[in-house]
């Protein structure tokens, strides 16, 4: 993998990986995105897909028999999934998040074991923070971890959690200390099969309907002491800085959601003829498209820059995971409403991609961390330096 590369011009490598999972989305997974949604069921055969190609999570270091792929080359994989299918994308997004964790903090042991597992396609991994009583306020959270000799004892409810139930793997923040609210919170995984883990019904969604949310319950899990993932009371800086990192993965999708939008709708408008000429020979259309593309285009910009300083861990990621995140899915849920609208009534009806992704882009302005809490990350960033 290239540790650093040029931030305003991609290298001739990750092009050729662009062309490589765009070839592979457009056979594999765009032919099942419309029945996905329709049916709210699991992209399977982008799983298969992406797992045959090691695709799924090439973040994983190859120290642990992953690809060892940059931050810039996930973002890549994440989008062109993403410009044909939103749902699929989160499955190399949501391995990402879930197993940042352990990649940023985890021992020697745990990451030999889990990263390991996730390369080799052992099992998905999901993250799981959210509660129904905690969101943005994440410190907020219930879930208790309590120390029972060489074991911890969970107890709690996680809400909104992406891929649950599909995942063999959850990094999971739990309360060890309740006098310290965010200093009280420590990281751990837990398998799906460990006694007392159970799952919530999926909650039907606006969009990204192919990825099952659901809620995780934990009844008495008790797990082995080593699978914390770093010290105790460290489990909320790791959570954030995962999410310094995984915002760019966000960022990410919805440059592949709005990009599948602007394609479909600059081909349409070449077709589609009113008044005796096609649509795209009005200047009104040409000047949707123009600005359409150019929010697209600094959208990229300001993601790649990100993906840059995610790669070194630079200090300033902080700031740059949320803008690209906040300013990303902006842009696409700006550019899937233009998209509908260049279709006219056809663009409203399901014979066509365009109000599938207008749905899916909407998530991107919620999850991880909804756009008025990136801000906060963000104004918090600029006051302190
Ligand atoms: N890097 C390292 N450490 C960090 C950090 C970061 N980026 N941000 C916070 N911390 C640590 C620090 O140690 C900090 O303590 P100090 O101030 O002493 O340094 C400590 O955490 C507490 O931080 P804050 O005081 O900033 O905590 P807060 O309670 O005010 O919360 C918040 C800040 C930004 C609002 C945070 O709660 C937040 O990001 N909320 C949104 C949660 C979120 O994004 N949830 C998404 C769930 S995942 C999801 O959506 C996945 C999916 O489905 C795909």
């Amino acid at each position: 993998s290239a540790a650093d590369f040029d931030l305003f011009r991609t290298s001739e490598e990750h092009e050729m990986l662009r062309d490589a999972v765009r070839s592979l989305a457009e056979a594999k997974i765009a032919p099942f995105a419309a029945e996905v949604d329709e049916q709210a069921r699991f992209p399977q055969e982008a799983r298969d897909a992406l797992e045959t190609n090691d695709l799924h999570a090439i973040h994983v270091p190859e120290a642990y028999d992953g690809s060892g792929a940059d931050a810039l080359s996930t973002v890549i994989v994440i989008e062109e999934v993403a410009r044909v299918c939103a749902s699929s994308s989160l499955i190399p997004a949501v391995n990402k998040l879930g197993s940042m964790p352990v990649q940023l903090s985890g021992s020697e042991e745990l990451k030999a074991k889990y990263l390991g597992a996730l390369a080799r396609k052992e099992g998905m991994f999901s993250y799981a923070l959210s509660e129904p009583e905690a969101g943005s306020d994440a410190a907020g959270m219930k879930t208790r971890a309590v120390r029972d000799g060489d074991f911890y004892v969970l107890n709690g409810v996680k809400r909104w959690i992406t891929n649950a139930g599909v995942s063999e793997f959850y990094t999971v923040m739990a309360v060890t200390d309740p006098e310290k609210r965010s200093k009280g919170i420590s990281a751990f995984v837990v398998e799906k099969g460990d006694e007392g883990v159970s799952f919530g019904a999926p909650e039907k969604k606006l969009g990204i309907k192919g990825s099952p949310t659901r809620e995780v319950y934990f009844d008495n899990v008790r797990i082995p002491a080593d699978r914390m993932i770093g010290a105790e009371g460290t489990g909320f800086a790791t959570a954030m800085k995962t999410l310094d990192h995984t915002r760019v993965t966000i960022a990410a999708q919805a440059l592949g959601i709005a990009q599948g939008a602007l394609d479909y709708a600059k081909g349409y408008v070449q077709e589609r003829k009113q008044f005796g000429k096609a649509i795209a020979e009005f200047q009104g259309i040409q000047f949707m498209l123009a600005d359409m593309a150019m929010k697209l285009e600094a959208a990229r910009q300001i993601t790649y820059a990100a993906a840059a300083r995610s790669e070194r861990s630079d200090p300033d990621l902080t700031f740059f995971g949320a803008a690209a995140k906040c300013y990303a899915s902006d842009a696409a849920m700006e550019i899937t409403t233009d998209a509908v609208q260049l279709l006219g009534g056809y663009g409203y009806t399901r014979d066509y991609p365009l109000e599938r992704m207008m749905r899916d882009a909407k998530i991107t302005q919620i999850y991880e961390g909804t756009n008025q809490v990136q801000r906060i990350v963000m104004a918090r960033q600029l006051l302190k330096g």
